[in-house]
């Protein structure tokens, strides 16, 4: 199975956790098509932990759906999902038991994957909690890769250890398409800053077939929800959507899609940013400090049809000039060249730099351009 682009879709986790049901994911399959998330890229429905019984079948061993929250069973979900020209995910673990405490597939990982095959699962998140002591972790991303890969069904593998052991290392070679690579998000600046400021010098193997997940987006959930605590406003949220795509990170939306708002919508679905985030050739940005304001981040990555994005972050407290020095990311003064931009997030503003550009951001905001070079 070819996974060539940043996965694109839904999760219930970041604001439904264990409280999820047949009924919310059909409405949010239905809230997806009516919003046009499919046009804008969107494929994925996907249910996170707590959707199985508290044990497996007794005499099959198989993983059964709760019948409180899904009284029609999983393949009834899966259909309705995929009625609605959408791709249906399940969630598992490879310990014992699932974070949630619900059965894992540990040493159940052949049947397991069988099982979600005869379902109609198009994409598999793989979670990392109650491995047993002792046991190599990396074996056991290999077992459900193997697992998946004989079940018959182009399953997206979708590993969830949270970049433990040196995960980027080795984690494409057991047939992941995606792999989280820090802990949990929660819906505040630090934490998605902390995550973005923790990958950036690691993307040098997430790459078509095998991306570095940064984790759901929390965009558009306001502070409610599970991973809701203090909750960001529009300026985060602009932040947050233009570094995952930046780094051509999944895009997996975390907030309830049926209420989602105007502004939201128009973010996640900004067809500039949503064209970075989904380049063939899913080059890392090139990034630096500003010289004395560590807080001013600056990113300049290669787009497959010769052209760049580049982005500014503010992540002070304050509005602040940004500066970029064109030389800093190979283009030298004494080149001839100059750099031809067109702001993708606000007014669209065609500009032509010279050496260098400034422009101003406010505290926690971002700008971004897609910009070609141009000759003196
Ligand atoms: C965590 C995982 C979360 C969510 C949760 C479910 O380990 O990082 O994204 O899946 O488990 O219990």
């Amino acid at each position: 199975m070819l996974v060539n682009r940043p996965p694109m879709g839904w999760n219930t986790w970041n604001t439904f956790g264990w409280n999820i049901s047949d009924k919310l994911v059909r409405e949010s399959a239905d809230a997806f098509v009516q919003l046009g998330l499919p046009q804008a890229g969107y494929q994925y429905v996907v249910i996170d932990d707590c959707w199985s019984k508290k044990v497996r079948n007794m005499e099959n061993h198989r993983l059964e759906a709760d019948p409180d929250k899904f009284p029609e069973g999983m393949k009834a979900v899966a259909d309705y999902v995929h009625s609605k020209g959408l791709k249906f995910g399940m969630y598992s673990c490879a310990g014992q038991r699932t974070c949630g405490d619900y059965p894992g597939s540990f040493d159940h990982e052949f049947l397991d994957a069988e099982t979600f095959a005869s379902w109609g699962v198009d994409f598999l998140k793989y979670d990392f909690c109650y491995k047993p002591q002792g046991i190599d972790g990396k074996l056991l991303y290999r077992r459900m890769g193997m697992a998946l890969r004989a079940s018959g069904r182009d399953i997206l593998f979708s590993a969830c250890n949270w970049g433990s052991d040196d995960v980027w290392s080795w984690i494409r070679s057991t047939g992941a398409h995606m792999y989280r690579s820090t802990g949990d998000i929660f819906d505040n600046a630090e934490s998605y800053r902390k995550i973005v400021m923790s990958q950036l010098d690691k993307l040098g193997t997430s790459a078509p077939q095998c991306f570095n997940d940064m984790d759901m987006l929390t965009v558009g959930m306001y502070g409610k929800g599970l991973v809701g605590t203090t909750g960001c406003n529009e300026t985060d949220y602009r932040s947050q959507f233009a570094l995952w795509c930046m780094c051509s990170a999944p895009l997996m939306l975390g907030c309830d899609i049926r209420s989602m708002d105007e502004k939201t919508l128009k973010l996640v679905t900004n067809r500039d940013l949503i064209r970075i985030n989904q380049d063939a050739e899913a080059r890392p940005p090139m990034w630096s400090h500003h010289m004395w304001m560590d807080k001013q981040i600056t990113m300049m990555k290669h787009l497959d049809d010769g052209t760049y994005a580049i982005a500014f972050f503010n992540m002070d407290e304050t509005d602040a000039e940004n500066y970029m020095t064109f030389s800093d990311f190979g283009l030298p003064a004494s080149a001839g060249w100059d750099v031809e931009t067109r702001d993708v997030m606000d007014d669209g503003e065609v500009k032509t730099w010279r050496e260098y550009m400034r422009v101003n951001v406010k505290a926690h905001d971002c700008k971004v351009f897609i910009a070609k070079l141009v000759r003196q």
